[in-house]
């Protein structure tokens, strides 16, 4: 059993707060317009288009299923941590679309991979597999606007992403406590067939990741391989701890993403 009273995590009343006061911080200078030059190419802006339309999603599923969990755990505040949450998803999704407006580039309402993503949710009902899953992006969103922020010179671009950068910290943490509760409850042996999942669940988001971004993890410095290896070291490092207060031991986080 993992002993959550141990561990110093917020409560949903604490994280409202936070994302509350985040949201009225304003880190980007709109006086500055994007640099023209060098022109930022055609698959970067492609890219930055498909970012801009998973940031925007109105969340309603999510907020469905966390609905459902609160009711049966009593936290009722945690539906409105995870609405701020979202709405800070939103401004992200606000700021990519204000840019893409600047550079006059019309906003995608397509992508292939947020379509096939949209058409799964209507299956995903349960807190855990959500939770998981934008864990898991939240992961590959700090690889991403890191990548995207050394790929170009457009100081304008470069503060949306330190500023998106400052957010998804806190989302990684927001969404790894909300799995510590959610898990918390496991026997050792039940927590060894959870994180086999989580880590084949984690495999195939890497690798979707790479094929639709690639352009721009290759553009910030990483090849294929580096793309792997530190996406790998960081979805391990947050395995680790969710699993250090338990008798789980580094050798089957290690096991599971040896490969
Ligand atoms: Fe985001
Ligand atoms: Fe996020």
């Amino acid at each position: 059993m993992i002993k959550t009273d141990d561990m110093n995590l917020k409560t949903s009343e604490e994280w409202v707060k936070h994302f509350r006061e985040n949201l009225k911080q304003q880190r980007v200078n709109w006086e500055l317009k994007p640099q023209p030059e060098p022109p930022i190419p055609s698959k970067i802006i492609e890219s930055v288009k498909a970012w801009q339309l998973a940031e925007s999603s109105d969340g309603s599923h999510l907020i469905y299923a966390v609905t459902k969990y609160a009711m049966r755990n009593g936290d009722l505040e945690s539906i409105n941590a995870m609405r701020w949450f979202i709405k800070e998803e939103q401004k992200h999704g606000r700021n990519l679309g204000r840019y893409l407006d600047l550079l006059e580039v019309p906003k995608s309402n397509f992508n292939l991979f947020d379509f096939a993503f949209k058409k799964a949710r209507r299956f995903l009902q349960s807190m855990e597999i959500w939770t998981i899953t934008v864990l898991i992006a939240e992961l590959h969103a700090q690889a991403y606007y890191k990548s995207l922020y050394k790929a170009t010179s457009c100081q304008l671009l470069r503060q949306i992403c330190l500023d998106i950068l400052k957010d998804e910290g806190h989302h990684i943490r927001f969404q790894f406590e909300r799995i510590i509760h959610i898990i918390s409850n496991r026997s050792s042996s039940s927590l060894r067939l959870t994180f086999a999942a989580y880590s084949l669940y984690f495999r195939l988001i890497n690798w979707a990741f790479w094929k639709d971004h690639k352009f721009v993890f290759e553009a910030g410095g990483l090849c294929s391989q580096e793309y792997k290896s530190k996406m790998k070291k960081s979805f391990q490092r947050i395995m680790r701890r969710i699993f250090k207060f338990q008798s789980l031991g580094n050798e089957a986080v290690n096991l599971n993403l040896s490969q």
